[in-house]
Order: structure tokens, then C-alpha cells, then sequence
């Protein structure tokens, strides 16, 4: 497996989706975006070179499912639409289209496991330890870029001026993810994001947060656009959180 080979591929999927409108171009960025952040955490773990690459590999790849969604449904909300996770196993299955990416049929299983369930509210205990480390590297990435483009504005939550809800506020402040299906008002998409600092699994995903001062610029964004003191209020409990949080 080459991963530049591996990568031209990807562009030359993805070359007829880019017709499609903006939406398909910056998940091409995104996913490169996840690929060097799943390099940078495997190298932090001490990964050995060929594993480094199988990260990126997952990182390059967990995506994939996303331009036959935009393709089919012109919108990225899996509850309305496909599971895009799923989506993407089926793409790379289909004719055997994973051969065109590795050929090394001993890492299929984890790199299809690392996309299946990229986005899943949590990995299965059942699958292999080594498994579970390349859905965790691309959960982490995947979340980190997911928080970058919340800063950036190119991910933007209509809020309509409500406060968090009170069952996902308390999981907040209990330190725990959000669970999707939880989500009762708009506001409570912001939240699904803030609750990502407790599903980070490694070190150096927190450190890459902190680093780059994602959760305070995200709250700043928020508490200056809203009219409502209680979502004012309730960012900035989430702040302070923040600021002495500690993986457990
Ligand atoms: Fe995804």
C-alpha cells in the first residue's frame, strides 16, 4: 500500500463530485485535513511506520461515503438521509473498489472497521484492541477538524436564540458526549460539538485542541451572536469546564 497512490485515487474519485457544488469540495479538504491529523496522533502513540500509514489510509477513507450521499440526497444529515459510515463501506465493497486504494487483503477489516464506525456514538467493545485504536485515531481527527471548522464558521448551527436543553446541558456539565439522539432544539447541535472533548481518546487530540484554542474561540462565536442569557450562561459554565479538564 502507497499511500500517495493511495491519495491520487481519492482525487480521482472524488473529480466528478466537485460538479456538484462547494458542499463536495471542502469534504475533500476536510478528509485530507482528518488524514495528516490521524498521521500526526498515530506518530504521537509511537506507531510503527506501516501502521502510521494504515491511520492515514483510515483517515483518507472514513469519508468516502459522503459524495454518493450529496450525489443522491444533495444533503450530509444521515438521520434524514443514509448513515454516510455505512455508505462508504458499501462504495469501497462495491466491485471490489477498495483493491484501488491497498491490495493487502489482512488490513481490510480494519480499515473498513475504522470507517463504519467513525461517527457511531461509540466503538464496539467487541472489536479487536488494534481495531479499536484506528477507529479512535479517526474518531479524534475526525472531531478535531469537525471543532476547526465550527471556529472557521464553515460549519454554523442556527441556535434561534434557545438555550441548551436541560438533559444535554447536564451531560455537558457532567462531562459526558451528547448522545444524537438527545438533541430536542437547534441549540442543542452546538452542544453534540462541545461534547466531543469527552469522547477524545489520546493525549495528543487534546493537546491539538488546546493548542489551537478551538473551544474558546467556538464559545466566543456563540455568546456574541445570541440574544439569550441563558445560553450566554451556559457556554460559559462549558468554558471554565474546559479550562481544567482532564482525561480521565
Ligand atoms: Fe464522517
Amino acid at each position: 500500500m502507497k499511500i500517495k497512490d493511495a491519495q491520487k485515487e481519492f482525487l480521482h474519485y472524488t473529480e466528478e463530485y466537485r460538479s456538484l457544488g462547494t458542499s463536495c469540495l471542502l469534504k475533500i479538504h476536510h478528509t485530507f485535513r482528518v488524514m495528516n491529523l490521524c498521521e500526526t496522533i498515530a506518530k504521537s502513540l509511537n506507531l510503527k511506520k506501516k501502521d502510521v500509514e494504515i491511520a492515514k489510509l483510515c483517515g483518507l477513507l472514513h469519508d468516502i461515503g459522503r459524495f454518493e450521499q450529496w450525489r443522491n440526497f444533495s444533503s450530509f444529515d444521515d438521520s434524514s438521509t443514509v448513515d454516510h459510515a455505512n455508505l462508504g463501506v458499501e462504495v469501497l465493497e462495491k466491485d471490489d473498489y477498495w483493491k484501488s486504494y491497498f491490495t493487502d487483503e489482512s488490513i481490510k477489516k480494519t480499515v473498513f472497521n475504522s470507517i463504519r464506525y467513525h461517527n457511531k456514538y461509540s466503538v464496539p467493545s467487541d472489536l479487536s484492541e488494534r481495531d479499536q485504536m484506528f477507529c479512535n485515531i479517526v474518531r479524534d481527527a475526525d472531531k478535531i477538524d469537525i471543532l476547526y471548522l465550527y471556529t472557521r464558521k464553515e460549519i454554523h448551527v442556527d441556535t434561534e436564540n434557545q438555550a441548551f436543553s436541560p438533559k444535554v446541558y447536564q451531560c455537558l456539565m457532567m462531562e459526558s458526549q451528547i448522545n444524537r439522539e438527545d438533541k430536542k432544539n437547534k441549540a442543542d447541535w452546538l452542544a453534540i460539538s462541545l461534547g466531543f472533548l469527552f469522547g477524545i481518546n489520546y493525549e495528543e487530540s487534546l493537546r491539538i485542541l488546546m493548542k489551537n484554542d478551538y473551544y474558546n474561540k467556538e464559545i466566543d462565536i456563540y455568546q456574541e451572536e445570541t440574544n439569550n442569557l441563558e445560553l450566554k450562561e451556559q457556554l460559559e459554565n462549558f468554558r471554565q469546564k474546559v479550562k481544567v479538564y482532564r482525561k480521565g
